[in-house]
């Protein structure tokens, strides 16, 4: 037996006996059997699996979250404003000029933004007040897919509603099967994980006026807003006026914060009224505050890594064409493609050269996030000769 195997064999028996413990608790039995979310951490040399931004925190910003930590340290003897009434203020202006830049009017106050400990937060907590036992929830495959685990963990029924076979979505076909199904809740994800397109504000609207007759809430996850195409506009211009409408955004991509945890949406003010039903007491800690305002006054600075990496993501499209591979439209931080022969032998490749990307568990497809322009030449490289040598192999097998 070598090191390796008497490693692993270790490993499994602690596994085993771990299940063995779980399996003794009066789980709930939904949860029986089930593994928790969750993407490989590894040390290697391009982490591109889990679309954050490459670039590290850049000096000034991280000069100013300390400053604004150190102050708010001094005052952890309290609990923190439980309303987070200056991080409020600074993300609804923050999204108003997002609407600007759409040639839409600034409505936004502080009444309208909530926020959680990233965008999966948020979004528990508004299918906390709008889902529950009972109810349901729909979402539309492939998309991102904590949707059916926030349905499980508030005993929510799962609908698993059906894209083009592109991976598309069309304003009919939505409408048609939110009329069929009347689900409480419906998430649009846009630019959709994990491929990449945004939908046209068509596609929202008819989602919604679908979703009238059945009270439906509608939740546009714009976690990926800021990557969006130029022309491709946000659902927050759709706000004024409907008040089932939601537009969940993060600070873990565009804002580079994925460790700050911090998400939000806007919506209308009842829609946070709602949402303070369910939140647990002082949910966004002083310190988780203190770093979003930081880095929200900082935006600019932030951003300006966002139109890197969009040259990054335009630079992967037209390579992987090149390569003869058949990558989606992409309006996020990420490519997701297809045409591969062998889509794990084409990960372990990479991941052999110190490049770690995802499997979404779709025949012949892998997605990439856009990362620095190193990091982006080291994956076409690694794949271009991963490429070269399978055709090889293919090639003489034939011959
Ligand atoms: C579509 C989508 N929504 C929401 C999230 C959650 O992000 P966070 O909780 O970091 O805000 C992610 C994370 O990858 C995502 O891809």
């Amino acid at each position: 037996m070598t090191d390796q195997d008497s490693a692993s064999t270790d490993t499994t028996t602690a596994e085993e006996d771990a299940a063995k413990r779980l399996a003794a608790l009066p789980l709930r039995d939904e949860l029986r059997g089930q593994h928790p979310y969750g993407a490989p951490q590894l040390n290697v040399k391009a982490m591109l699996n889990v679309n954050e931004t490459t670039y590290d925190v850049p000096e000034d910003v991280v000069d100013a979250i300390t400053k604004e930590v150190r102050r708010a340290s001094a005052t952890l003897n309290r609990y923190p404003d439980r309303e987070f009434t200056l991080l409020r203020q600074k993300l609804a202006e923050y999204l108003n000029r997002d609407l600007v830049s759409d040639g839409a009017s600034a409505d936004l106050t502080a009444d309208h933004i909530w926020a959680g400990n990233g965008s999966n937060e948020v979004m528990q907590h508004i299918l906390q007040a709008f889902a529950g036992p009972g109810r349901t929830v729909m979402s539309f495959p492939p998309t991102y897919s904590m949707y059916p685990l926030y349905a499980r963990g508030i005993y929510s029924e799962y609908i698993a509603g059906t894209r083009s076979p592109d991976f598309t979505q069309d304003p009919q076909d939505v409408a048609d099967q939110i009329r069929q199904h009347r689900p409480h809740v419906v998430i649009l994800c846009s630019p959709n994980n994990p491929t990449g397109t945004a939908l046209g504000l068509d596609v929202v609207e008819a989602a919604y006026e679908a979703a009238r007759e059945s009270q439906t809430m509608v939740i546009v996850d714009e976690a990926y807003g800021e990557f969006r195409q130029p022309g491709t506009p946000s659902a927050l211009q759709m706000l004024p006026g409907r008040p089932r409408l939601i537009v969940t955004r993060t600070m873990s991509k565009a804002f580079a914060l994925a460790g700050g945890r911090l998400g939000y949406l806007a919506a209308a003010p009842e829609v946070t009224d709602a949402l303070r039903l369910v939140r647990l007491p002082y949910h966004l800690s002083a310190v988780t505050q203190a770093t979003a305002c930081a880095a929200l006054d900082h935006s600019e600075t932030l951003m300006a890594n966002v139109e890197k990496i969009k040259l990054q993501r335009d630079r992967i499209v037209t390579e992987l064409r090149r390569l003869g591979l058949t990558p989606a439209p992409s309006d996020a931080n990420f490519v997701f493609f297809g045409g591969l022969v062998d889509k794990k032998a084409a990960w372990e490749h990479l991941l052999a050269d110190g490049i770690l990307i995802r499997d979404v568990g779709i025949e012949g497809h892998l997605r990439v996030t856009a990362g620095t322009e190193e990091e982006t030449t080291a994956f076409l490289e690694s794949l271009r000769r991963h490429l070269q040598t399978q055709r090889a192999g293919a090639q003489n097998h034939k011959g």
